[in-house]
């Protein structure tokens, strides 16, 4: 099925209230309570839940219900809805049209509908706040609808979130129990026994944060909306496997170089009058090969830079409809600037940058606006202008422009 493109345009009449930017490391911040994001990072952090009165003071949804009913209608949207109809849970996959959604009059369901900030500039502004954490650790911004009575049950998370009340009210119920297992034979998760040590009723506007692995259930009072501000953190498992395969995928190209063809040989095999048993020789020869195998910071910083960086499976880049040639979209850029797309991720370190997947070299000409660009996810007009001498770095953007990486004009 063609995916559909969707352009939402910003509203200011629910534009998220107070600076886009996320604060500085010794800024004392109302989103933390009144701390600095050095203080939350390390009394917090990935250690205790922190409950946030008036994180957002006079917060509204970003958008409203039926512009986030039409997201989960998209395609590419990861939508699930979550019902809990005569005390029985229920989850279905989305996309949803309008009319396949319960009425807003029925009790105890839910619409949560995933990377809302891939999709709407409001929750990509609202996430951006977020950023005095690392983008390699940030995962997306989740929405959730819900009627009266309605939640996901209580569970726990294996990753950090921030749950923040942007329309009406949901009482949360927190608890550190060691006992995490859950209700076998239904289609989420659900703990067998929720034991319950704190409770919260939280409005527009407060904010939840807890670490992985603490049980939690957020029951709708009257219809609301909650954005949970989700974090990535692969397990180490999946970490090793993609290394691993990072590994295999240089290998092979290496051997298309100097080993090209290089095989396995054993001139040195007798006859055996046991066929059915595994060579020594044969183990012998193939480790001496997997122990040629190396590696070192270059290639985890490869690994991460592209692991990290590579966009979902559902993501897809709209470039533009028109495409300007190079002289017209630098003339353009010169007087609007330009932003990253939300949906592109850009990362780097001292000598490597990483875009949607894809790693290249930093130049030292690069690392005059490069760095620039991805902590800022854009570039004003006058400093396009400062920089537009440099040949490789309008081919370089255009390039990106012309993939819909990079759109004109900056972030608000
Ligand atoms: C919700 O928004 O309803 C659920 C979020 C969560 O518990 O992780
Ligand atoms: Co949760």
């Amino acid at each position: 099925m063609p995916k559909r493109p969707h352009h939402a345009s910003p509203s200011p009449r629910s534009t998220p209230p107070g600076p886009t930017r996320a604060p500085l490391p010794n800024e004392i911040t109302p989103l933390l309570g009144n701390r600095t994001p050095l203080q939350f990072m390390r009394r917090y952090w990935q250690k205790k839940p922190l409950l946030i009165r008036q994180a957002f003071p006079g917060l509204a949804a970003p958008l409203p219900r039926d512009e986030l009913f039409a997201l989960a209608d998209l395609d590419d949207v990861e939508s699930r809805l979550i019902t809990h109809f005569r005390d029985k849970w229920d989850m279905e996959h989305g996309p949803f049209a309008p009319d396949e959604l319960p009425s807003v009059k029925k009790r105890e369901w839910t619409l949560l509908v995933q990377g809302a900030n891939l999709h709407d500039d409001r929750a990509h502004a609202l996430m951006n706040q977020f950023r005095f954490i690392p983008d390699a650790r940030l995962d997306d911004l989740m929405i959730s609808y819900a009627t009266d009575g309605g939640g996901v049950g209580p569970h726990f998370d294996s990753y950090d979130v921030f749950l923040l009340q942007v329309h009406g009210k949901r009482r949360w119920r927190i608890g550190k129990q060691r006992d995490l297992s859950l209700k076998p034979g239904l289609p989420l998760k659900v703990l067998q026994h929720f034991e319950p040590e704190e409770e919260w009723l939280l409005e527009p506007g407060d904010m939840l944060y807890l670490p992985p692995h603490v049980a939690h259930d957020g029951i709708a009072e009257g219809e609301c909306m909650t954005a949970s501000i989700g974090f990535r953190a692969p397990s180490e498992h999946e970490l090793t496997a993609q290394f691993l395969y990072h590994l295999a995928e240089r290998a092979g190209e290496a051997a298309e170089g100097a080993r090209a063809g290089a095989r396995y040989r054993d001139p040195a095999q007798e006859p055996v009058a046991n066929p059915g048993a595994l060579p020594q020789l044969l183990k012998e020869r193939v480790g001496a090969i997997l122990a040629n195998i190396d590696w070192d910071e270059k290639d985890i910083a490869a690994f991460l830079g592209t692991y990290l960086s590579e966009p979902k499976a559902n993501v897809v880049f709209d470039p533009p409809e028109r495409i300007l040639n190079e002289a017209r979209f630098v003339e353009r850029a010169k007087k609007t600037g330009v932003r990253l797309d939300r949906k592109a991720i850009l990362l780097y370190d001292q000598k490597s940058y990483f875009v949607n997947g894809e790693a290249a070299s930093l130049s030292s000409k690069l690392k005059k606006w490069l760095p620039e660009l991805a902590d800022s996810r854009h570039l004003e007009a006058k400093r396009f202008v400062t920089l537009t001498d440099d040949s490789t770095m309008t081919a370089l953007l255009h390039e990106w422009y012309r993939a819909g990486w990079i759109q004109l004009g900056v972030w608000a």
